[in-house]
């Protein structure tokens, strides 16, 4: 991928520092991550955290994004993708849940979850009461 075509993110967080966990929930663009989200791991120095990517598809299931996920961001430990198809989006919040539930027992430091839109805006949710 050419990081000279990586779009400028604004309103970003300092550093994610904080976070030993990071959810990256993406829509497959031409068979791979879209370049915000390209710009995102790039910014961010994410060596030692776990990734857990969310990929919304149109049939392509993940592509080859996790493969490029693993290029740009070397020593983080990119975990096996959630994948849900487009037409099941707004359906899917239960199915959500209880992936998000079985991934691990609740505890203090999987207690804030990223959501990185493609808009370039940071959400941020409580995973656990
Ligand atoms: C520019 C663009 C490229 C896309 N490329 C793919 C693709 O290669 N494979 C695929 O399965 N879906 C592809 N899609 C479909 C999106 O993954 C799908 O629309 C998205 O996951 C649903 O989220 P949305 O409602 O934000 O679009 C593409 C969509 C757009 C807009």
């Amino acid at each position: 991928m050419d990081r000279r075509e990586l779009p400028e993110l604004v309103d970003m967080p300092e550093n994610i520092d904080g976070y030993d966990l990071v959810f990256l929930v993406f829509p497959l663009w031409w068979d791979t991550i879209p370049k915000p989200v390209e710009a995102f791991l790039n910014r961010y120095d994410s060596s030692g955290k776990s990734v857990i990517p969310v990929v919304t598809h149109g049939g392509g299931g993940a592509g080859r994004s996790i493969e490029d996920i693993k290029a740009v961001c070397s020593g983080t430990v990119v975990e096996k993708p959630l994948e849900i198809y487009c037409g099941d989006i707004p359906y899917c919040r239960e199915q959500v849940t209880e992936w998000l539930k079985g991934l691990r027992k609740p505890d203090q430091s999987i207690s804030r979850l990223i959501i990185k839109k493609q808009e370039g805006r940071i959400e941020e949710e409580s995973l656990y009461e």
